[in-house]
């Protein structure tokens, strides 16, 4: 049997990160081996982004780079995955030989077998023109960059079609799994030695909408099957869309104490004007109401969102909307980003595109005012005990490991490598606005 190695890289969201996790587990049952680093591998793994432009300019100028290597000895090879691979796949796999697999979400399920192939006979596959319906690959995440989390995702692609976005183009009609799969995969992954697990989709409270029928009590009908789960410690889902999440997943919330109290909601912007040229179908009162309810219904959650400055047409008063917005509801955290034209959404072809400098400023406002609010949140907590799931090393700091709260806050404690996968108290001494600081108690 030829020896065959692969290393995995993931840039963009959780999404890749378990479509990484599903193929890892795939080809390790095949008897390929992990390598150390991608000098060492005969296949490089690249899952890729298309939702801002930065995104794919990074990856496709790593793609370029892989030529150097490449070209002294045809190793190592590049499989090129993830969103990037749907919208541009075919071009790239023509302009850089070095591609020897290019396969969006759609087609994960033909990428093992092409990539045996490729090793095997020198044949490349580019999933453009394949017809066969792949789906996803079958097995569970079984070996996961991270042995004590685990991604579970409850529905593919999306419907929303938001104005700016890519997403359903790249990944598809919205499609939930059958609730039995999602449980058997969760089940598989406890019996794994996953204690966490965080159900994903880019919509999740939108889950089983395409059952018939509706969506109403899907979610949190699955989220109660999930949080039942024998030796599941924490179960956490991302992300929710305003206008589908309702009461009842509240209900769930506050009947299952493993279910973790953090919930990412993004608002997109904080003019009801901009909202409807986004597609968003909720106004600004409707968002504020479902976080008041949300604040009422569970004891101290952690609500983080999504915002986009200068989307095509906002004015400076639209844009102060955002800001008081930010101010008002006070979130634990907010990722937020400049408006980037995805080509083939209908923002792009907007004739009156906010200036990429005017685009730039407002950002470096906003998130001097969400710096801010989240070192206040972060600095009330100084002084409290909290349960921390202590999973990695820290990325700086020697002999520190980087756990994190059931509201999702990122803390560093000094404790051994093997403490990690345990669950233990810590109490806060130090924050800032992106991290905790804490002792074991
Ligand atoms: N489904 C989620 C939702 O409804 O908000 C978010 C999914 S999207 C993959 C992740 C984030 O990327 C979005 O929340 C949005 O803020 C940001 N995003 C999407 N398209 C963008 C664009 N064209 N420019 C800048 N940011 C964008
Ligand atoms: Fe994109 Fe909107 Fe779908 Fe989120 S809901 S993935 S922002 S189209
Ligand atoms: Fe990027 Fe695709 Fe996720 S575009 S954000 S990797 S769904």
């Amino acid at each position: 049997m030829i020896e065959k190695s692969f290393f995995i890289r993931v840039i963009g969201c959780q999404m890749n990160v378990y479509d990484g996790d599903k193929l890892r587990g795939e080809l390790l049952s095949r008897g390929w081996q992990e390598a150390e680093s991608e000098d060492c591998a005969d296949f490089v793994v690249f899952l890729t982004c298309s939702v801002r432009e930065r995104a794919e300019q990074k990856a496709a100028s790593e793609i370029g780079k892989f030529g150097k290597k490449w070209k002294k000895s045809h190793r190592p090879r590049l499989a090129l995955l993830g969103c990037m691979a749907a919208r541009l796949g075919d071009n790239l796999a023509r302009k850089f030989p070095w591609i020897a697999v290019a396969a969006g979400p759609a087609h994960m399920g033909l990428v093992p077998d092409a990539m045996d192939r490729a090793l095997e006979t020198g044949a490349r596959f580019v999933a453009g023109s394949e017809t066969r319906a792949a789906g996803p690959i079958s097995c569970a995440p079984r070996s996961r960059g991270n042995p004590h989390k685990a991604y579970v995702t409850v529905a593919n692609g999306c419907d929303q079609f938001c104005a700016y976005c890519i997403v359903p183009y790249v990944r598809g009609r919205f499609a939930s799994r059958a609730p039995d799969d999602v449980l058997d995969e969760a089940r598989e992954l406890v019996r794994n030695g996953a204690v966490e697990i965080t159900l994903l989709g880019q919509n999740v409270d939108a889950y089983g909408k395409d059952f018939g029928g509706g969506a109403r009590g899907r979610f949190a009908s699955l989220l109660n099957g999930v949080s039942s789960i024998d030796g599941l410690r924490r179960v956490r889902f991302a992300t929710s869309h305003p206008s589908d999440f309702t009461d009842d997943i509240l209900d769930v919330m506050g009947s299952r104490p493993n279910i973790c109290p953090s919930i990412n909601l993004p608002v997109q912007a904080g003019s009801d004007r901009v909202l409807r040229e986004m597609n968003r179908r909720y106004t600004k009162d409707e968002y504020v109401s479902l976080v008041r309810r949300i604040r009422a219904a569970l004891p101290e959650p952690a609500i983080t969102t999504d915002l986009i400055v200068g989307f095509p047409g906002e004015t400076e008063d639209d844009f102060e909307e955002s800001v008081a917005l930010f101010g008002e509801l006070r979130f634990d955290l907010a990722h937020t980003a400049a408006y980037s034209p995805r080509d083939g959404t209908p923002a792009a072809s907007r004739p009156d595109q906010v200036p990429a400098a005017e685009r730039a400023r407002r950002l470096v406002r906003l998130n001097g005012v969400q710096t801010e609010i989240s070192r206040k949140i972060n600095a009330s907590m100084v002084g409290k005990t909290y349960e921390v799931l202590l999973d990695e090393p820290a990325p700086k700091g020697e002999g520190m490991l980087q756990g994190r709260t059931a509201t999702d806050k990122v803390v560093l404690v000094r404790a051994p490598l093997e403490m990690a996968g345990t669950f233990r108290e810590a109490r806060v001494i130090g924050s800032s606005p992106w991290c905790l600081e804490g002792e074991l108690v």
